[in-house]
C-alpha cells in the first residue's frame, strides 16, 4: 500500500517541525507548501537529508504550487503570520483570514478528501473560515488547540506533583484564547481528580489556581521569551498526535476545535470540545456535564469566539 500523503500548508516554524516529526514517525510522505520561495524546498531537503541518521523512509518535497498537494490524506495548515510580543491571537484576524481564503480554495481544488487540521490563529475563527472557504465536510475540518492547551496544563501539573506526565490527564475546553476553560474537576493524576489531590495535601488551591492561569497564558509566556515569533515545538507535536489518530484510525479521545451541532447547546459552531478522532475524521463530539461555574466560563469563551466569527463576516462578505 502506498504511503499516506501529508500536505503541510505553511513551511515556517511549525510547518518545518511538523515535517520533521511526521518523517521521524514515518507517518507518510510530506509535501511542504509555502508562498515563500525556497523555504519549503530548503526545509524538505534538510529533513530528507536527516533520513539516513534518523532512520526513516519518507519522501520530502517543497512547493509553491497547490497542484503538488493533490490527493493528500492529511493537510495541516499553519500558513499566515504568528504573534509578536504585545499582540493577542485576535490581532492576527484580518491578515490570516485572507490567507485562509487562498488555502481553503487550494485544498478544495486539489485535496478535497483530506482530513484538515488548522493551527493558524486566532484558531477557532480561522478553522471556521477555512471550513467555509473550502466547503469540505465539517467532520473533516478541525483545529488544533485543546491538545496543546491540555499538554501545557499536564506539563505544569506534572512538575508541581513531581510525577510522570504520562499519568497526568487534563481537560481544556472552549476557545484557544484568554477565555479557554481548563477543567480542574476532569483533570487527574492516575484517575485521582485535582480537587481530591488538593484535599490530600499534594498542592494548595492557590497553587492550582496559578497553574490554571499559567496554562491560559502559556502561549503568551513563550511569545514573550522568544520575542520573534510564537511556540512551535508543542503545537506541532499536538497536531501530529491528531493526524496520527486519523491516519491509523486510533480513535483517540482528544480535545480540539470541532464543529459542534447539537451538543453543548450549540447549533453549528466551532469551539474546543473533547472529540474522538478516527478514520472518519471527527467521529464524535463528547458532551460532558459542567457545573454552574464551568458552564459560565464555557459560555464566556463561546461568546468570545462568536465575536471573532462576526468580525470575519464583517471583513469578508462571502462569509456573511
Ligand atoms: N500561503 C501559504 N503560506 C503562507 C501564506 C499563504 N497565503 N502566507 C504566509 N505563509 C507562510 C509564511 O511564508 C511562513 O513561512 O506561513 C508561514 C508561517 O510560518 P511562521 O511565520 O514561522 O509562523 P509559525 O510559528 O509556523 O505559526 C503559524 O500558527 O500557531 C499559529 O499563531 C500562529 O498563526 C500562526 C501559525
Amino acid at each position: 500500500m502506498a504511503r499516506p500523503k501529508i500536505a503541510l500548508i505553511g513551511a515556517g516554524q511549525i510547518g518545518g517541525t511538523l515535517a520533521h516529526l511526521a518523517a521521524l514517525k514515518e507517518l507518510g510522505d510530506v509535501v511542504l507548501f509555502d508562498i515563500a520561495e525556497g523555504t519549503p524546498e530548503g526545509k524538505a531537503l534538510d529533513i530528507a537529508s536527516s533520513g539516513p541518521s534518523g532512520k526513516f523512509d519518507a519522501t520530502m518535497s517543497g512547493t509553491q504550487d497547490y497542484a503538488d498537494i493533490a490527493g493528500a490524506d492529511v493537510c495541516i495548515v499553519t500558513a499566515g503570520v504568528a504573534r509578536k510580543p504585545g499582540m493577542s491571537r485576535d490581532d492576527l484576524l484580518g491578515i490570516n483570514l485572507k490567507v485562509m481564503k487562498s488555502v481553503g480554495e487550494g485544498i478544495a481544488k486539489h485535496a478535497p478528501d483530506a482530513f484538515v487540521i488548522c493551527i493558524t490563529n486566532p484558531l477557532d475563527a480561522m478553522v471556521w473560515a477555512l471550513r467555509e472557504f473550502s466547503g469540505l465536510p465539517h467532520e473533516k475540518v478541525c483545529g488544533m488547540a485543546g491538545v496543546l492547551d491540555s499538554a501545557r496544563f499536564r506539563h505544569f501539573l506534572a512538575s508541581e506533583f513531581n510525577v510522570s506526565m504520562k499519568d497526568v490527564t487534563a481537560f481544556v475546553l472552549g476557545g484557544h484564547g484568554d477565555t479557554m476553560v481548563p477543567l480542574v474537576r476532569y483533570s487527574t493524576v492516575a484517575g485521582i481528580p485535582l480537587p481530591d489531590l488538593v484535599k490530600m495535601g499534594w498542592t494548595t488551591q492557590d497553587k492550582l489556581d496559578a497553574i490554571v492561569q499559567r496554562t491560559r497564558d502559556g502561549g503568551a509566556e513563550i511569545v514573550g521569551l522568544l520575542k520573534t515569533g510564537s511556540a512551535f515545538y508543542a503545537p506541532a507535536t499536538s497536531a501530529i498526535e491528531m493526524a496520527e489518530s486519523y491516519l491509523k484510525d486510533q480513535k483517540r479521545v482528544l480535545p480540539c476545535a470541532a464543529y459542534v451541532d447539537g451538543a453543548y447547546g450549540l447549533n453549528g459552531f466551532y469551539v474546543g470540545v473533547p472529540t474522538v478522532i478516527g478514520a472518519g475524521g471527527i467521529e464524535r463530539v463528547v458532551e460532558i456535564s459542567m457545573n454552574k461555574d464551568e458552564q459560565t466560563m464555557f459560555d464566556n469563551s463561546v461568546t468570545a469566539v462568536k465575536g471573532l466569527v462576526e468580525a470575519c463576516k464583517g471583513i469578508d462578505e462571502s462569509l456573511a
